[in-house]
């Protein structure tokens, strides 16, 4: 089993030391959560006030030209676009996941005939929001098991939802291989990178997608509720438009004639004033990723995985790794199967280890390589194993299916 020293030389040959003191995190506190919340970035706690005090507060209504904040979205996008390996102009920063999700299943179902099916263990959102989409176009809808998802796309789908990386464990889809497939049937997919983008290396282009959305207050550490992005490739964008028709998407915003074209870009996705502070500090905490290389930040990502399964194997059996072993097949969390997880994530968010729960019996820990070292790995493992040794999330009240 690694042991401490194992853990303190990987952190001495760490190419991403550095950035743990970029973030601003508590004391005593060991955060495997950042596959669900990123941790604060301590430069956009600072551009925050700034921008809050001097563009809104001094500059107030000059802000939109002088800050170029009207250009926010596309700005952020074309960030956001060198993690997914597309192009400047094909992503564009704006709305929710849920919101893009919608805005792209009527896109993609609205150029031709057929279901909407969606992945039956994508995050819940993806499923209502392609149900109800499908119950508005009037067309059929199913739900396919992901082991089922290349023999589920034929021809008579019209846009399937995929997620990339499974929201509980893990588990990783072959963009590639379901691109190809859906290509041979002239099917569409919309990918959910939610749980992929900051974590995983990302080749769009080279995969073959062409429609994706994702959120950016994980990996991304763009902040509770940050705006999420959308991506169309370049050559569908002026074939595909939005079921929300607002004046940002407008192809001449300000020219207030009432007639509603769509521009003929990527800005067609956009809808209405969008939500500047927020995207402000996204656009903050993605200058983390500038000098990042997404293949080496992986490499340290199956680090900690393997530090940490190996650590929970010896040390804890009673719990079963439910994450593929082979990083070709997973993200950047961990998933342990127990039946009593509620009361286990409990016990160690008690004592400073932060993870969390998805019912009914997984309990998640995110490995993200920005904010974490082998170290805090070795710590967290040893305070999991003496939880289980001790039995004392038994200790955890649960009344009426809540913690209390
Ligand atoms: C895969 C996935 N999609 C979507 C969402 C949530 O979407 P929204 O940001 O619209 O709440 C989550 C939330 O964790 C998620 O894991």
């Amino acid at each position: 089993m690694p042991t401490l020293p194992d853990a303190e030389a990987l952190d001495r040959a760490d190419p991403f030391a550095e950035f743990r003191d970029r973030f601003a995190l508590p004391e005593g506190v060991i955060y495997l959560d950042g596959n669900s919340l990123g941790a604060l970035p301590r430069s956009v706690a600072a551009r925050l006030e700034a921008v809050a005090r001097h563009e809104w507060g001094e500059r107030l209504i000059r802000s939109w030209n002088e800050a170029d904040w009207w250009n926010a979205p596309r700005r952020i996008g074309d960030r956001i676009a060198r993690l997914l390996g597309v192009s400047d102009g094909e992503v564009i920063a704006t709305d929710s996941t849920s919101v893009n999700l919608f805005k792209l299943i009527m896109a993609a179902a609205g150029t031709r005939d057929g279901a909407i099916i969606a992945e039956a263990d994508n995050f819940p959102t993806d499923t209502y929001v392609a149900e109800e989409a499908a119950r508005l176009l009037g067309r059929p809808f199913r739900l396919v098991a992901g082991s089922g998802m290349v023999d589920a796309l034929v021809a008579d789908v019209a846009a399937a939802v995929i997620t990339q990386v499974n929201y509980r464990t893990a588990a990783r889809a072959d963009i590639a291989a379901l691109e190809e497939r859906a290509r041979r049937h002239g099917t569409r997919i919309v990918w959910d990178l939610s749980h992929s983008i900051g974590a995983v290396p990302l080749d769009l282009a080279r995969d073959g997608a062409s429609l994706a959305v994702g959120c950016s207050y994980k990996y991304l550490n763009g902040g509770p509720g940050a705006p999420a992005w959308l991506y169309v490739a370049s050559a569908l964008q002026a074939k595909l438009r939005s079921p929300i028709a607002g004046w940002w998407g407008h192809a001449d915003a300000f020219a207030f004639d009432g007639q509603y074209r769509p521009a003929p870009d990527i800005a067609r996705f956009l809808g209405g004033t969008q939500p500047m502070l927020s995207l402000l500090a996204l656009e903050e905490s993605l200058t983390l990723f500038e000098r990042v290389d997404m293949d080496r930040l992986w490499a340290k990502s199956v680090r900690l995985f393997d530090l940490f399964a190996a650590r929970i194997e010896a040390l804890c059996p009673e719990l079963t790794i439910l994450t593929p072993r082979d990083p070709a097949l997973r993200g950047s969390h961990i998933a342990l199967h127990h039946p009593d997880a509620q009361r286990i994530i409990t016990a160690l968010i008690e004592r400073g280890v932060i993870g969390d729960y998805r019912a009914p019996d997984i309990a998640r820990f995110g490995l993200t390589p920005l904010t974490l070292s082998h170290a805090d790995i070795l710590y967290a493992t040893g305070i999991i194993g003496d939880v289980m040794a001790s039995g004392a999330w038994r200790d955890v009240a649960i009344e009426g299916g809540r913690v209390t």
